[in-house]
Parts: structure tokens; sequence; C-alpha cells
């Protein structure tokens, strides 16, 4: 039996694998596979272990003869084709839960960086350019007891609601299709719309799975609801958020700034993006604490040797669907 892994993980996931001696690694260390290099590599394997850039498309998976599982090595899961997977009879699995706080506290540290212009400030000190102190010298707002608007009250959205209510005494609001009552009982949070969220939030700040309905849900007509001193922070996924309208938001002052892990294009980054001073950039690296990389790893390889070793399905299963049968021979 093969597994495909396309770029390094930590070691704690090798070391899992190499447990099972049927089990053969083709490990790829090197920068991401080409489109062509991927469709040779998985031809004859029976699990591939991709990260956010592998397009496991429809193509992707047909090509692949003998394939049984996708363990991404990610919680989201938008760059696999699940349709045409689930189609096959190949599992999709995932690594819910274990990036929460990790992301979360990227999430809060991009918006003390944004609103504190720690990232502007320390490209200052290094060109040599703080020749004296000044009065007016990058000035930013506070964050205490303002509003923070969380688009998708999940995990990782209410944790950093968390740290904003208890660490900042910040109102939380939040839109979601469903309710959490719990989440709004403990951190005395209000449900609202989208439209009230933006109209009445300093911060705001998206949490959602990128979807058909979610792409593009920030556009032009929602940033212009957004205060002018407010700012919009993205972790979940680049194309929530319409690019193009963002930089004519940015540019025009309709919003103060924004700070994104995540791109439309990744890796590419809209050029006028990286002119603007009130932009906070980082690569895609909200889940980068070792902690969360670590339990990623574990999580791919466990959904792995689920589905080959044990001959089960995966622990962390995305295509419910397959094990549909399994559930109600049981309930
Ligand atoms: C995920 O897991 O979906 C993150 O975007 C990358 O860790």
């Amino acid at each position: 039996m093969k597994v495909l892994i396309t770029r390094e993980i930590p070691q704690v996931g090798i070391n899992l694998l190499k447990e099972h001696k049927e089990i053969e690694i083709d490990y790829r260390k090197g920068p991401p596979l080409s489109r062509e290099e991927l469709k040779r590599a998985v031809k004859d394997v029976d699990a591939i272990i991709p990260v956010i850039p592998d397009q496991i498309s429809k193509e992707i998976i047909e090509h692949a003869d003998n394939l049984k599982v996708i363990a991404a090595y990610s919680v989201g899961y938008d760059h696999i084709d699940l349709d045409a997977a689930t189609r096959k009879n190949i599992y999709v699995g995932n690594t819910p839960g274990d990036l929460t706080e990790a992301v979360a506290e990227h999430s809060f540290a991009l918006m003390m960086s944004l609103g504190r212009r720690v990232a502007e400030a320390d490209r200052f000190c290094r060109a040599k350019r703080y020749e004296y102190w000044s009065p007016m010298a990058f000035i930013g707002p506070k964050f205490m007891n303002k509003t923070l608007g969380i688009i998708g009250f999940g995990r990782i959205g209410q944790f950093f609601a968390r740290m904003a209510k208890n660490g900042l005494n910040m109102r939380i609001l939040y839109t979601d299709v469903i309710s959490h009552p719990e989440g709004e009982n403990l951190l005395d949070a209000e449900k609202v719309s989208l439209d009230y969220l933006l109209t009445n939030s300093d911060v705001v700040s998206i949490h959602v799975n990128l979807t058909e309905e979610t792409k593009h849900m920030i556009d032009h007509d929602q940033l212009k609801l957004m205060k002018p001193l407010s700012i919009l922070i993205n972790t979940s996924r680049g194309p929530i958020i319409d690019e193009n309208a963002l930089v004519t938001a940015l540019k025009e002052g309709i919003i103060a700034g924004a700070a994104l892990d995540v791109f439309e294009n990744e890796p590419h980054i809209h050029p006028d993006l990286l002119k603007l001073k009130n932009v906070v950039l980082t690569p895609h690296i909200a889940s980068a604490t070792w902690e969360a990389r670590i339990q990623m790893a574990r999580m791919a390889v466990e959904n792995v040797i689920d589905v080959l070793v044990d001959k089960k399905p995966p622990r962390y299963i995305v295509n419910k669907e397959l094990i549909k049968d399994i559930v109600s021979s049981i309930v």
C-alpha cells in the first residue's frame, strides 16, 4: 500500500506511518508538485496527504486508479473535488479542531498589528527613518470596549471572540447560518444580520468556509456598509472577499484597513495590496503554531491508517454520505 505525502510535514506524522511496515511512503519534501507531477505521482497510490495548494481535481482523482482516501493536511477542503471523490467512493478526511486556537490567535495578532501599525512601524525602523519622536506618528485606534463582528461563529470565530471579550471587553456581534446559544451566553454575543454587523462593527473578522454561497460574500456593496474607521480581517479563505472591491475600498478610505492571511488567487497577491500602507499581509500562516501543525500531521495520518490498515472510514471524515449505511445500521 502506498501513501503520497506531497510536502514536508512534522515528523510525528511520518513516524506514525512508519509503524505500519506494509505502508510504502512516497514523501515529497520539495516545492509544490506541478499538475503533471501530481498526476504522475497519484497513479498507483492508495492514499494522498495533500496540502492546501495541491488542487485535487476531478482529473487527478480519476487518474488515481487505487485511491481510497484523500487525507487533507488542513481543515479546509475546498482544494479537493469532493463530488468527484464521493462518486468514486474515495473517502475525504480533514483535521477539524486542531488549529482553532492558532487561527484565532493569528486573527487577534492581525487586529493588533494593523490597528497599532506594528508592521508599518517595523518597516520604518528598519529603513533607519526613526530620527526623532513625533506626537502624531503611528497613531491607531484603541480596541478596548469596541465592537467586534464575527462572520461565522464556529470554533475559530468563537475563540477569537473569547479573547476579544475577556481581554478587551469588546462587544461581540456575529452572523452565522445557525444560532450558537452557548457562545451567546458565554460571550454576551448577539446574532445579527450581515448588514447590521458590517454597519456597527469596528473590527470585522471572517471565519466561514469557502463555498459557492460564501464566495465574494464581502463585495463592494458590503464594504460600503462598513464604518470608515473600521478594519477587516480574513484568516479563512481569500475568495470570500472580492479583492478588487477591497483594494478600491482601501484606496478610497471606505474602510480604514485590512489584515489578510489569505488571498483570492494564492500565492498571487493583488499588486495594489502590496503597495498600500493600511494593509497587513501574512502568507497563509494562521495555523502555523508547532502545536497545531503537529496535531494536523497526526490527524491526517490517523485518517490514512484508519482506511488502509484498519479498513474503516477515516475518523475525521468529510464526505459523510459514504458512511450513511454504516450509521443507519448502528442507530
Ligand atoms: C486549513 O487547515 O484549512 C488552513 O487554512 C491551513 O492550515
